[in-house]
């Protein structure tokens, strides 16, 4: 097994040191070759570095506010034009029914481990962050209304070792051949 998988955790306290931009581009290039349903490609990123910023998509976040020690927050942005055309009016929020919500967000999410794994590999850490609404983070980001913010992803190096989390044991999630 990679030590990445093996040894990432969520990180929720982050040294005062920046992000080499070069070390960025790298975590978002790993995310540029993920997997996509029929190759989409739907993920977008918005890097913040500005601590006012940060202000406003931590309270946004649920006030969460330990995300204020990491350094870089990797806004990650799912766009529904890779599957609806841009003259069909959309409304993207947390209640919409539409099937290729569902579509964009599997695949945002694949290129957002992609990222946390490569940060991890880099010597750096992550957390996904999910703890908000569009309708409270996008205003702040200028983000249109077809597109959907999947997570805050927080970046930087981590300054505690949390020991691993529970997961349910192998023989309790895999069945064989039918449910
Ligand atoms: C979709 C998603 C949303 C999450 N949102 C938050 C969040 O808002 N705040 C937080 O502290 N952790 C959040 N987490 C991190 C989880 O709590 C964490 O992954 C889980 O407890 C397992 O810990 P580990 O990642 O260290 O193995 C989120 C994780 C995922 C995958």
């Amino acid at each position: 097994m990679l030590s990445e998988i093996q040894n990432r955790r969520s990180i929720r306290k982050y040294k005062n040191k920046d992000v080499e931009k070069e070390k960025i581009l790298q975590i978002i290039d790993s995310a540029r070759l993920s997997p996509s349903g029929s190759n989409t490609q739907p993920w977008n990123f918005i890097v913040i570095t500005s601590e006012t910023m940060k202000e406003k998509i931590t309270y946004a976040d649920h006030s969460q506010s330990w995300m204020m020690t990491a350094p870089v927050f990797i806004v990650c942005v799912a766009d529904i034009r890779c599957r609806i055309d841009s003259n069909v009016t959309i409304w993207l929020d947390e209640n919409s029914p539409e099937p290729e919500l569902k579509q964009i967000i599997r695949d945002t999410s694949i290129a957002i481990e992609h990222m946390c794994l490569q940060a991890e590999h880099l010597g750096l850490s992550t957390c996904w962050t999910a703890w908000f609404n569009q309708k409270d983070l996008r205003p702040i980001l200028g983000i249109p209304e077809d597109k959907y913010v999947c997570c805050v992803l927080t970046l930087g190096y981590n300054d505690e070792l949390p020991k691993q989390r529970p997961r349910r044991p192998l023989n309790e999630l895999i069945r064989y051949e039918k449910w």
